[in-house]
């Protein structure tokens, strides 16, 4: 995944996960989404791959919705090795700590699973204690380290989630 960005100074919006919808993404998501992205990471992704990546997986490009606002996204897909990957997620600096993030990895894990995937994938920054205690708390395992990943040369750690875990965390 990509390189992240802190936002410092944004007001944070305290918000019952209740009142949040977890949808499909559809096509006059895509600016807001860009928009979610921008305040995300230094790296973008440009306009055209996240078209091709709706039109590619439409059940696991997933958003968050709150109030008719798109509040998060998640991308993911399944791999014809049938390894799900988590391509990348953010959620808007103004919701975060609301439980968005954990919501939308759970919805596509869950369809992922659904789909077949043997296990979940994704990279993720070193740095980035946030996602990595978010993956960990779902079960998510650290497999390997990845030298230099990211263009700036940062390193990033391969997590990966199998349906054993899963199955024990939804348990537990
Ligand atoms: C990572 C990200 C998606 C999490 O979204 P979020 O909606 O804020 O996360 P949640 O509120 O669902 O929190 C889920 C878990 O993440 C971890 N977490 C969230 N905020 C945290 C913080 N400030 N410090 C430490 N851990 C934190 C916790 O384990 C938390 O579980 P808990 O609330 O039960 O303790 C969000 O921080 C983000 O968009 N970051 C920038 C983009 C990014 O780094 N994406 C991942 C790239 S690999």
């Amino acid at each position: 995944m990509e390189d992240i960005l802190e936002n410092k100074g944004e007001v944070k919006k305290k918000i019952p996960i209740s009142l949040i919808t977890i949808r499909s993404a559809k096509l006059f998501d895509i600016p807001y989404i860009m928009r979610i992205e921008q305040a995300s990471f230094r790296e973008k992704y440009p306009r055209g791959l996240f078209l091709t990546f709706l039109e590619s997986n439409p059940d696991t490009f997933l958003v968050a919705e709150y109030n008719g606002k798109v509040v998060g996204y998640v991308m993911g897909y399944l791999r014809p090795d049938m390894e799900g990957h988590i391509m990348s997620i953010a959620v808007d600096p103004s919701y975060r700590g609301n439980g968005i993030g954990k919501a939308l990895m759970i919805a596509v894990i869950n369809k992922l699973f659904k789909k077949g995937a043997r296990w979940i994938g994704l990279e993720v920054r070193v740095s980035n204690t946030i996602a990595i205690n978010l993956y960990k708390k779902l079960g998510f395992k650290i497999t390997k380290r990845i030298y230099s990943y990211y263009s700036d040369g940062e390193d990033a750690f391969y997590m990966v989630l199998t349906p054993e875990e899963w199955e024990k965390v939804n348990s537990g």
